[in-house]
């Protein structure tokens, strides 16, 4: 289990994602005693670089010691007051487990359908929010990008919806997929909170969840009675580093945080976008050309709608995903990630998220339609040709 693994194995999965060296290296340092003043700068270069990438001037951000979920938890416990209502427009794995988060803290959750391969439809949303005619529902939770399905939604459109329903909900994004990979303007999008997590496009660990709040949504907090004390916003506003958390910083994850953001910065945003935006085309390019086999195929089902972070590919009935997955990984080095909840076992995931070039994505298909080829699966004439040219062509 533990032998050396010759060369490196491709780690393609929507999160984690690969860690650059740089992080790595970044984090390794020691930690800080509580009074240094290095750690109250350290904090405050992650501040400040969530958000310029989030592009908001108009937000604070507080960052936890957790995952996705935790920022979940957070937007949950100040959004709403116990039996408040949420409209969680549906997209699929992502937007439910949201949803089911809400309602078991005790919040109710207002669901526009899911439909298969499509993103979210603003109009359903604007008449849920028509509908509402007392206003209880108190803010829109939607999910930029749904990484199971690997679709995403176009938020300015649900920012439109909720202004042509006339409706004061508050509207929060969840970019814990897209952020780093796919263009997000907070402030410009109207957004009013806007969540992540360390492990995907900021190419860190597992660990620190954030979430970055506009004044509107921050006097929501404040007049929320609902009892709540690590995720409380409130609290955390404070100039003390050990408030900002809620007790002591996660400082070494906060140093790969750091660094990680300052490699985004270099390479500059658009750059970082435009690379995203490459390496789906050689995903898509491979998916298209394995489609001819007649046995594969995209998810989502508009290509305006697929994901730059992550492409998923449906496969026949029967198909065992696992074992494709485990030749890919085991023989192949290649580590790609299945797809989750209503699409378990219907499909595999390539992402192309994160710290990636062509080489890595190419690497990764070629190994795939290997493991294609091992398991029976038919991929036409294949794709990692098709994958070659997109990027010769490019
Ligand atoms: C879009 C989205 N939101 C939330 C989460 C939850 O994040 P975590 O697994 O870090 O708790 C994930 C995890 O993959 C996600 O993809």
């Amino acid at each position: 289990m533990n032998a050396r693994i010759p060369g490196r194995r491709l780690l393609i999965s929507p999160g984690p994602t690969p860690i650059p060296d740089a992080v790595l290296h970044a984090m390794s340092q020691q930690p800080l005693d509580h009074g240094d003043p290095r750690l109250d700068t350290l904090i405050a270069a992650c501040e400040q670089g969530l958000k310029r990438l989030l592009r908001t001037e108009a937000s604070d951000v507080f960052m936890y010691a957790s995952n996705g979920h935790g920022a979940w938890e957070a937007v949950i416990e100040n959004m709403a007051d116990l039996g408040q209502a949420v409209l969680v427009p549906g997209t699929g794995h992502f937007s439910e487990q949201w949803a089911l988060q809400t309602e078991a803290l005790g919040r109710r959750v207002v669901r526009t359908p899911w439909r298969e391969g499509w993103p979210i439809d603003p109009a359903v949303v604007e008449q849920a929010l028509r509908d509402d005619k007392a206003h209880a529902i108190k803010a829109v939770f939607a999910v930029h990008t749904d990484t199971s399905s690997g679709v995403s939604s176009d938020i300015a459109a649900i920012r439109r919806a909720i202004d042509a329903a006339r409706h004061p909900a508050l509207l929060v994004a969840d970019v814990v997929a897209s952020l780093g990979a796919a263009p997000f303007a907070m402030d410009d999008l109207g957004v009013d909170v806007a969540l992540g997590a360390s492990q995907k496009g900021l190419m860190c660990p597992p660990g620190a969840g954030f979430v970055a709040v506009n004044a509107r949504a921050f006097a929501a907090a404040q007049a929320n009675p609902a009892p709540r004390f690590y995720w409380d916003w409130v609290r955390r506003k404070s100039e003390i580093s050990y408030r900002k958390f809620c007790g002591t910083a996660p400082q070494n994850l906060l140093m790969g945080l750091e660094a990680a953001l300052g490699l985004l910065f270099q390479e500059g945003i658009d750059a970082v976008h435009r690379r995203h935006a490459l390496l789906t085309r050689l995903v898509h390019a491979a998916v298209q050309g394995w489609s001819e086999g007649g046995a594969l195929g995209f998810f989502a089902q508009d290509p305006a709608c697929r994901s730059v972070s992550v492409t998923t590919v449906t496969v026949p009935e029967g198909t065992d995903v696992d074992a494709l997955r485990a030749v890919a990984r085991e023989r192949f080095q290649v580590a790609m990630a299945g797809a989750l909840g209503p699409l378990t076992g219907r499909g595999f995931r390539i992402a192309h998220l994160g710290d990636g070039n062509p080489a890595v994505t190419l690497g990764a298909i070629a190994g795939i339609e290997a493991a294609l080829l091992v398991q029976g699966i038919p991929v036409g004439g294949g794709g990692t040709q098709h994958a070659l040219r997109a990027l010769a062509a490019d």
